[in-house]
């Protein structure tokens, strides 16, 4: 079956020094070269590591970004760090909303949008994060609960910003869990996503925005995900933090895109 070139990336959360980035990359760069143009790879670093990965990964086909920014690009927001910075130094992914901002953080969809329109504002490709917690879910409430969050996320957007952006539909009850969701259970949020962006800004933008699957992606589940009509790639936390695990899911992904 031929199929669009996968997504996959890591989110290595609040992991690895400067120093373990670059034995992560001198393990994984030479092997994930065979992938690359086949499948599209990226790692969300911490921002301390951010500018080193950049160069390290410079000419790689492996891409670089970060794992969140605040949404105004220079001014007195101390300790903040902004797309601009991140796009500074060399992050072309950024990402927006994960459940763990939402927890630890109590940030909100406003942000979001805010952090996803700055992003867009500095060339950074957000990776905004949507899905319902556990109690919504066994409420029967998944639907409505991206709609919601389509709504105030993406609100005042235009059809092509919204194609630019790349959506990871992580349910929080299947993030650092022991299992990922069904995969159809993912096909059937990804294809409510789908069209609930289609209802608001039309079919082209609904087929060309990316919308991954994230949530305790391993190398024997990624062939049942990527097969899914509406699934177009996966976000790995726990599994890309060894290159050799991360390069198996990318070994299973490329498996499926040949197929
Ligand atoms: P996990 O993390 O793959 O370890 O479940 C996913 C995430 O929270 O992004």
């Amino acid at each position: 079956m031929a199929m669009k070139t996968p997504i996959i990336f890591a989110n290595w959360k609040m992991n690895k020094t400067i120093g373990e980035t670059k034995d992560y990359l001198d393990q994984f760069l030479d092997q994930a070269s065979k992938y690359v143009g086949k499948v599209e790879i990226f790692i969300l670093v911490p921002h301390t590591a951010l500018a080193m990965a950049a160069f390290w990964t410079e000419n790689s086909g492996v891409k670089v970004g970060s794992q969140n920014h605040f949404w105004e690009d220079f001014g007195p927001y101390t300790g903040e760090v902004s797309a601009a910075m991140v796009r500074d130094c060399g992050g072309r992914y950024g990402m927006v909303g994960h459940y763990e901002r939402r927890l630890y953080f109590h940030e909100s969809l406003d942000d979001f949008r805010r952090k996803a329109k700055a992003a867009l504002r500095n060339q950074v490709i957000p990776v905004i994060c949507i899905g319902e917690s556990i109690e919504e879910r066994q409420a029967a409430e998944t639907e409505s609960v991206i709609r919601k969050q389509i709504g105030v996320i993406f609100e005042g957007f235009t059809p092509s910003e919204v194609e630019a952006c790349c959506l990871l539909y992580e349910p929080y009850w299947a993030a650092g869990a022991e299992k990922p969701a069904a995969p159809s259970e993912a096909q059937k949020a990804h294809w409510m996503i789908r069209n609930e962006l289609r209802k608001r800004f039309g079919e082209g933008a609904a087929q060309k925005v990316k919308v991954l699957y994230g949530g305790s992606v391993r190398k024997d589940y990624v062939m049942d995900f990527l097969i899914q009509s509406d699934i177009d790639g996966v976000g790995v936390g726990r599994a890309g933090l060894d290159p050799d695990s991360f390069l198996r899911i990318i070994e299973a992904a490329d498996s499926v895109a040949a197929d």
